[in-house]
């Protein structure tokens, strides 16, 4: 099946050849294509073009979409999410708003514990419809491809309960989905006394049947003060290693313990938060190809620190945006939010935010031969735009829904 879409005012983010990542001050620069048409074979990106080389007599299309001057975006790449859950922490937002902080919140029981005691009781069927809907919100908002963490269960049952939601969820056959495990999210309250048990539980039960049941495709730990030591992180990621699962990690949220350069060292694909940066972090970082998956909505939403990511740029790191959508720091799947932040608060350029949030975001998640940009040959997953004079004005007017139609998989989705 043929489409074709006229009358596109910029095609965004476009790729003659193929890259793996953009780093550093190459984070600057996007290739973009005005006045243009796009034509998709099924589910692949086939041509693009100029409007004045396009044939408007050819009838080989079954359908002839009109972007009536809107920009076409690659959808976002959202590798970092907590989006299998059971509820909503409003309540622990009310806390917050009177004074608790989100340590605190953790240290009496709530936070990421709450979350774990409700989901336990939340069976998979219920899991799996709500998060299907989380999904659909997601693409809604212009997500083609994210990444989804287990983390709220904290026993054998839980967890593998949570990651076969989510095997379930990439069978769906809707957008792009990668697993990630991360059983050390938190210590449950009954290890609080006996972690090394809970590491031993996480290491020889659930990743055996982890790996042999192809659960995930990735492995996280929550390397912080009062959650996982340095030690604790390298010992479940080279346990994770026999089994090929490579490293995402959760660290230097508030804390620098040196979890940077040990996930570095032991092959993580990606470090995520970086809210603090030592001297060590950016030369581990420069020298790798390990992506800086920096989480802005949660820097607003607990009202922390934003990450240093201009003096990364120019340390010659590749920077990924992503939504870190969960119940309590980052209660939002909104990727044109987490855009404008990049501009606003991290003071990227529009064309930073741009690899940041698409091929980067997608290098993170290991997909970045299929998605990730507008590229012939990838997945025909992007969003056309209402009209705006440029694309900046998708950064710059936050809060506005500026996307009209997303596809995926070469196909209109219907909201
Ligand atoms: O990435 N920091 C650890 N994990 C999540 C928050 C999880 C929660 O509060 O439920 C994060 O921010
Ligand atoms: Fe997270």
């Amino acid at each position: 099946m043929k489409t074709i879409i006229i009358n596109i005012a910029e095609i965004i983010q476009i790729e003659d050849t193929p890259k793996e990542l953009v780093r550093g001050t190459d984070m600057r620069k996007i290739n973009t294509l005005k006045d243009a048409y796009l034509e998709i074979e099924n589910d692949l990106i086939k041509s693009y073009g100029k409007m004045t080389d396009f044939n408007t007599s050819n009838k080989m299309y079954e359908n002839i979409i009109d972007a009536n001057n809107g920009m076409i975006f690659p959808t976002f790449c959202d590798s970092h999410t907590h989006l299998v859950f059971s509820h909503y922490r409003e309540e622990e937002f009310v806390d917050r708003i009177n004074g608790l902080s989100y340590e605190e919140i953790h240290q009496r029981g709530g936070g990421i514990l709450n979350s774990a005691k409700k989901l336990q009781k939340t069976s998979e069927e219920t899991l799996y419809k709500q998060a299907l809907k989380k999904i659909d919100k997601a693409i809604n908002l212009g997500t083609g491809a994210m990444e989804i963490k287990s983390g709220y269960g904290l026993n054998f049952e839980a967890e593998i309960k949570m990651l076969r939601v989510i095997k379930k969820l990439k069978d769906n056959n809707s957008i792009k989905i990668k697993s990630t495990f991360l059983g050390a999210h938190a210590i449950p309250q009954e290890y609080k006394k006996n972690k090394a048990k809970y590491i031993d539980i996480i290491i020889e039960e659930m990743l055996p049947l982890i790996a042999k049941e192809k659960l995930a495709d990735y492995i996280d730990v929550f390397c912080e003060k009062n959650y996982f030591s340095v030690n604790d992180t390298v010992k479940i990621i080279k346990a994770a290693t026999k089994y090929n699962i490579q490293a995402k990690t959760h660290v230097n949220q508030f804390n620098i313990l040196g979890g940077v350069k040990a996930s570095i060292d032991n092959g993580a694909r990606s470090v995520d938060h970086l809210e603090n940066m030592s001297e060590e972090d950016y030369i581990s970082l420069t020298n790798s190809k390990c992506m800086a998956t920096i989480l802005p909505t949660c820097s607003f939403f607990l009202g922390i620190k934003y990450s240093p990511v201009k003096e990364m740029i120019k340390k010659n790191i590749p920077i990924a945006l992503a939504s870190d959508f969960n119940p309590g720091s980052s209660p939002s799947l909104n990727m044109s939010f987490v855009s404008s932040l990049g501009c606003i608060k991290l003071k990227m350029s529009s064309e930073e935010v741009i690899n940041a949030t698409t091929i980067n975001g997608a290098y993170a998640m290991g997909i970045e031969k299929e998605y990730g940009s507008i590229c012939v040959g990838k997945k025909a997953n992007f969003f056309i735009t209402k009209p705006m004079k440029n694309y900046s004005y998708f950064h710059y007017s936050f809060g506005e829904n500026l996307i009209d139609k997303v596809f995926i998989n070469g196909k209109i989705k219907s909201s």
